[in-house]
């Protein structure tokens, strides 16, 4: 379905043209002075040089010709040469219906269906998630429901950190602690056991430990890079232990991800590249990109425009180990290979920001990916406390996103069961449970991501301003709205909209008409603030209606029922929004 602004604009352009002038000059943008006008359009101002004439003039002539038009309403040249501009109720109410009726509310399919990858995530195995792991989840899985949302063929991919010396330092951790077990007996031929032999609590608790004392013992330090390599070239035993290690903690990551909503098509990690990496090296070698440098081997990616310092890329350490940028290569070799990509892209922390620039570089420069291959980086900023610093817990400890989670969820609880005395407790827990996860996600993805945030609970849980839980406030009120128009007896199949009545109709009904253009722009730029941004303008919007209309007592019945269509719609679009953003609305709240 064509967008609301490209067809006033095309009547606009037939206005200038009528009055011969071009037709390109007649691109209309909303208004920036909603008191004046609903929209503007300032191609007399563009037009004054080519037609030597005075904007003014020009945009007289236009408006001459627009008198009887069936889009505007209203359309007067102001000084020194805009054009002012209002759009007419049955044209907004025809769009409406179009709208509702279109799959997908009007968005159209991509032009080419695209293949993308979504890499977020990115949990490093054994080390409980915590805050700073939120937005990589809450961003990555916006952007995928976004882009499946307009038709792509979108595959998100947990990648997760699992190959490396965090692994050696547990293994080196656990043979310090249990040295019985058969992994670390070299002489064992027989089955290893099924169970793992630590808990994940046990697990967590070994992480940090171990790398505490690898930071103060060389000696550590040495054993558990030992233990790293050994557990790379494949001895059976660190294998099996290794394994048991990533099931126990992938499955406490997914009953995490899945509290958040968060869902991945691939468990996939940076030990799945692994096997790929001496097909890339000889790749790099033989492209001879590739060079040795300090015994290192590396590839240069800097750029005659780079205006920052820009390291080669090092492919092998001088010991022959791989490193970050290795398993980022070798994993785009399997997504091309294998899933066929046309798009990648990656959300992580913002100062990985050279190591993108640097895979991304070699990735084009060695042809492992396409030249029409998009490879785009999503670098996000850090969630802080109120006191501007990154966020922790009152001790001043890293926060785990579960703690996290759990005190928005009280928080939420107490509210609800505040308000509402005639829920059971377990309702309002589950209800708590659904808006807590909006205050968070909502919080998170209003802003743009690459901008630092402040993480302010009380802000977020707010039922009102710009958070998620006022939206969710009004889909249920709308919900309600339409319940009670049922209790009337009346059916919401088969409701027609109609011609806006006053000024907050009007603005609500023009509101909804940007749908697809906003979808469209948030999923090209992917920037899910964009639906935020607009959900929340739709919902002042429809609350402004709603507390100047009398709906339910409307003694008409096709006025009424008029309502209640734009109410359907405004909700389902509004459903919509927070279903692509990753998070849903509670009946009642
Ligand atoms: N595990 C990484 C970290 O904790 C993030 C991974 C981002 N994705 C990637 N393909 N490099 O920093």
């Amino acid at each position: 379905m064509k967008k609301f602004l490209e067809l006033i604009s095309e009547e606009m352009g037939k206005g200038f043209e009528a009055a011969g002038y071009e037709a390109q000059l007649g691109r209309v943008t909303v208004s920036n002075r909603p008191d004046l006008c609903e929209y503007q359009c300032n191609g007399a101002m563009a037009g004054a040089k080519k037609y030597h004439k005075a904007p003014i003039m020009i945009a007289n002539d236009v408006a001459e010709k627009l008198t009887d038009s069936a889009v505007f309403s209203e359309a007067s040249a102001v000084a020194p040469g805009f054009l002012n501009l209002k759009v007419k109720d049955s044209f907004v109410c025809e769009y409406l219906k179009e709208m509702a009726a279109a799959e997908k509310f009007g968005v159209e399919p991509p032009e080419k269906k695209k293949t993308i990858v979504v890499d977020y995530g990115g949990p490093n195995v054994a080390k409980p998630l915590h805050v700073g792991h939120l937005r990589s989840a809450v961003i990555g899985e916006s952007i995928k429901r976004i882009n499946r949302y307009k038709g792509h063929r979108v595959i998100g991919d947990v990648h997760l950190g699992d190959w490396g010396l965090q692994m050696g330092l547990i293994i080196t951790e656990l043979k310090a602690r249990k040295p019985e077990l058969p992994y670390f007996d070299e002489s064992f031929t027989g089955e290893y056991p099924q169970e793992a032999p630590f808990t994940v609590s046990e697990l967590e608790e070994i992480y940090p430990t171990a790398s505490g004392k690898s930071k103060e013992d060389p000696a550590y330090k040495e054993a558990a890079l030992e233990a790293t390599l050994r557990l790379q070239s494949g001895d059976r035993g660190y294998r099996a232990l290794w394994k048991h290690i990533i099931a126990v903690s992938v499955a406490d990551l997914k009953k995490n991800y899945s509290n958040l909503d968060v869902e991945f098509d691939l468990w996939k990690g940076e030990s799945d590249a692994d096997p790929l990496i001496p097909g890339l090296v000889n790749r790099l070698k033989e492209s001879g990109l590739a060079y040795e440098s300090q015994g290192a081997l590396v590839v240069d990616v800097k750029e005659d425009t780079d205006t920052k310092e820009m390291p080669p890329c090092i492919i092998l350490k001088s010991d022959g180990a791989a490193l970050y940028a290795t398993t980022d290569l070798a994993t785009i070799v399997d997504r091309m290979e294998n899933l066929h990509a046309d798009s990648l892209i990656y959300l992580a922390d913002k100062r990985q920001e050279m190591h993108f620039v640097q895979v991304f570089r070699v990735a084009k420069k060695a042809g492992l990916v396409t030249p029409e291959t998009e490879l785009k980086y999503v670098g996000f900023g850090t969630m802080n406390g109120k006191d501007g610093k990154p966020f922790k817990t009152r001790e001043g400890g890293v926060m785990r996103l579960e703690y996290l989670i759990r005190d928005i969820d009280e928080e939420m609880y107490r509210k609800v069961s505040e308000s509402r005395h005639d829920l059971s407790e377990e309702e309002a827990r589950k209800i708590a449970k659904i808006i807590g996860l909006s205050a968070i996600k909502y919080g998170d993805l209003s802003n743009q991501a690459s901008k630092d945030y402040i993480f302010d609970i009380d802000r977020f849980t707010s039922f009102e301003g710009d958070t998620g839980p006022y939206i969710l406030y009004t889909i249920v009120r709308i919900k309600s709205i339409l319940a009670k128009y049922q209790e009337q007896g009346k059916s919401l199949e088969n409701l027609c909209l109609e011609e806006a009545q006053g000024a907050s109709e009007k603005d609500l009904m023009r509101q909804l008409c940007s749908f697809n253009a906003m979808m469209d722009s948030a999923c090209e730029e992917t920037a899910p603030h964009k639906i935020c941004a607009y959900i929340y303008d739709l919902a002042n919007a429809f609350n402004k209606f709603y507390h100047e209309t009398k709906i339910l007592a409307e003694e008409d019945q096709k006025k009424q029922a008029g309502w209640i269509a734009l109410l359907k719609l405004t909700k389902e679009v509004l459903e919509t929004c927070i279903d692509v953003l990753g998070f849903s609305a509670p009946d009642r709240m």
